[in-house]
């Protein structure tokens, strides 16, 4: 099958340029100026975007957490990321104790296998450090699994202790992973949540205050001084703050190997939207938590210059009704933490990050597309629009402007945290390797048409 892209601006990190472009079956077989081909399908792509297809390396589909279940599934939730823009990505298969990491991927695996309309990958979250994960850990990166998240909280569930981080972070040197951390120290959250519900402080507000900058800033810090001492790199997941943010920096401008991202709830709301009134807050009830208005111009800007590498989401949606209310109304602790955004990502990046001068064209891409590629082990074949790379490509109409809105999105989730933003900047068609899976606002797709993503050895 044979489709070619003609007269659009193909942007990636680093170029723009106009030029066609010959997809053969699902790969890109020719870039160039003038192309024909007999029998190809053509898409006229003048005045727009041909962007390579975005990846998100951080979403929870079909996640249990908390009591209940992320409303989205891996048909739902692809659906959802492909009418983004989104057409690869990486979700976490994570290991109850006393598993071995096979069984939590098989078990992931399983959820979506048949359902996913686009690329997958997995990030294996490794919750019992034993002798044998240590072992199987190198089996995971032979089959694919080349990252493994660590949670530095959630005491009592996912949370592990310093001996397991370091653990994982020096075998992962040893076999070429990368460590994904989140990065909240959980002993300490876990005695300001005590403190706070017991002094009758139980709305979403009080959420954020149990989860202060501080308390990331140190166990972001603490990883990444493990890391140096197991030579490994490390990637931390969600970062949220000017504090953390610091850390990073640190490290990075000696020379190691750590790498971050944000998201963009931390891009553009803020501690504020935990205030709103009724139990309205809980929308926004997520970990790290969301914070006051002035980290945003300095994670922006960490996006500009470099030290931040990556936008992902988090999505990990909760209905407002019926899953955030659940048990939370009266304890904030209770109210199932994460936020939807698989949908929502290139909206806002496009519109306020590049659109609102923060970067240029060629930046967007590398962050929500390029970067993502490249850590995690699966650049060029994605991430970037080259003969010989799997025809993930996006076609974004630059002009077209939209309101976001809960009622026109796709996400299974009854709230959009961003209802009523205007954003300028939409997909026009979306190809999953040659074929097309979005036009507009028709979804062609085919749940199990994705397929596992087997990543290669990280690079940096
Ligand atoms: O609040 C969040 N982020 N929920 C999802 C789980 C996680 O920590 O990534
Ligand atoms: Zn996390
Ligand atoms: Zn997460």
């Amino acid at each position: 099958m044979k489709t070619l892209i003609t007269n659009g601006t193909i942007v990636t990190a680093t170029d723009t340029y106009v030029a066609d472009i010959l997809v053969v079956d699902d790969k890109i077989a020719l870039i160039g100026q003038g192309l024909a081909a007999e029998g190809a399908q053509v898409i006229d792509a003048k005045g727009k975007r041909v962007y390579p297809g975005a990846i998100d390396v951080h979403t929870h589909f079909d996640l249990p957490f908390m009591g209940t279940v992320c409303s989205d599934d891996f048909e739902t939730g692809t659906i959802a990321a492909a009418f983004g823009g989104t057409t690869s990505i990486i979700d976490f298969a994570i290991q109850g104790k006393g598993q071995s990491l096979q069984q939590a991927l098989d078990t992931w695996m399983a959820k979506a296998r048949g359902k996913a309309v686009i690329d997958y990958g997995f990030h294996v979250a490794i919750g019992d450090m034993t002798e044998a994960v240590n072992a199987e850990m190198a089996d995971m990166v032979a089959g694919g699994i080349t990252s493994f998240k660590l949670f530095l909280a959630y005491k009592g569930s996912l949370m592990v202790d310093d001996g397991a981080l370091f653990k994982a972070l020096r075998r992962a040197g040893q076999i070429g992973a990368m460590i994904c951390i989140h990065g909240e120290n959980g002993d300490v959250v876990d005695i300001l949540v005590k403190e706070m519900v017991a002094a009758g402080k139980t709305t979403p507000y009080y959420h954020c205050l149990s989860r202060p900058p501080e308390v990331e800033a140190e166990a972001t810090g603490r990883a990444i001084a493990f890391a140096e001492i197991a030579e490994a790199p490390v990637y931390i997941v969600h970062l949220t703050s000017a504090h953390a943010l610091a850390r990073v920096k640190e490290a990075r401008d000696n020379g190691q190997p750590a790498f971050a991202e944000t998201c963009p709830q931390y891009l553009l709301l803020s501690i504020d939207n935990c205030k709103e009134p009724g139990f309205e807050g809980a929308k926004y009830v997520m970990s790290p938590p969301l914070r006051e208005k002035w980290h945003q111009d300095v994670l922006w800007s960490g996006l500009a210059s470099g030290d931040l590498q990556v936008v992902s989401t988090d999505h990990a949606p909760f209905n407002f009704k019926g899953q955030k209310d659940m048990f939370g109304t009266g304890d904030f602790s209770k109210i199932p933490n994460g936020a939807p955004g698989v949908e929502t990502r290139l909206y806002l990046v496009y519109s306020k990050g590049f659109l609102g001068g923060w970067f240029d064209e060629n930046r967007f891409v590398d962050l929500v597309a390029t970067q993502p590629a490249k850590l995690f082990g699966f650049f060029p074949r994605k991430g970037t629009i080259a003969v010989g790379s799997d025809a993930d490509l996006l076609i974004w109409d630059p002009k077209a402007k939209h309101t976001l809105s809960q009622a026109t999105l796709h996400q299974r989730v009854d709230y959009c945290p961003y209802e009523g933003t205007k954003v300028t900047g939409k997909p026009a068609v979306v190809l999953s390797r040659g074929k097309v899976i979005v036009e507009g606002d028709k979804f062609l797709g085919k749940p199990g048409a994705g397929q596992f993503l087997k990543r290669g050895q990280v690079w940096f």
